[in-house]
């Protein structure tokens, strides 16, 4: 059985989607570890699917957040997905597991992507752009910001009435199918 460690940061909607996926059999595999970097409804959502879940406060990790995930990883770790994660992981944690690290960006990266991207900032830019379309990437993650190879992506219409709130929650219906078929993709 393929395991898996998901990163958090925030809500989870992203991780459900994967423990739902997973509680189906949509995808094969075994949550093993969810590790969070402040605390957040993603750990609880870990919990009441009864996965292992931990806090590594970036707080209290400013300089050693990275090797402190990386001891609750398991060596034979098949995929790492950050699923929201907001820390940025060192060089060191990345070569550790090359091609075996993914993230979902909720914007067609390249654009609207890099550091301090994250959240409303994401949709608030692809309106401001005058885009006529957004949506989400999942991407391998490399030592450059949002830069890895791109593994998928789904567009979404940007109506003219769209505010970054009701863009933001348009783009996160699709990311939660895109994360979960790319995830059964890499582990079939
Ligand atoms: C998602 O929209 C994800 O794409 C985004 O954070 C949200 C987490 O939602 N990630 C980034 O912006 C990373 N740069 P969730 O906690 O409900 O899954």
């Amino acid at each position: 059985m393929s395991k898996l460690v998901i990163l958090v940061s925030g809500g989870g909607s992203n991780l459900q989607s994967i423990l739902d996926a997973v509680a189906t059999g949509k995808i094969q595999a075994q949550v093993a570890a969810v590790i969070a970097d402040r605390d957040c409804y993603g750990l609880e959502r870990a919990r009441k699917a009864g996965v292992p879940a931990y806090l590594i406060d970036r707080k209290l990790h400013r300089s050693d957040l990275s090797e402190e995930i990386a001891k609750l990883i398991p060596f034979d770790c098949d995929l790492i997905v950050l699923a929201g994660f907001l820390s940025i992981l060192n060089v060191k944690f990345i070569q550790k597991w090359p091609n075996k690290i993914i993230n979902i960006h909720p914007s067609l990266l390249p654009k609207h992507g890099g550091a301090g991207m994250w959240g409303l900032k994401v949709h608030q830019s692809a309106l401001d752009a005058g885009d006529n379309e957004s949506g989400c990437t999942v991407h391998y993650v490399s030592e450059e910001i949002d830069g890895g190879a791109i593994i998928a992506q789904h567009a979404v219409a940007i109506a003219a009435d769209d505010s970054a709130e009701s863009l933001q929650q348009k783009v996160l219906h699709f990311e939660h199918q895109l994360l979960v078929a790319v995830i059964a993709k890499l582990l079939a």
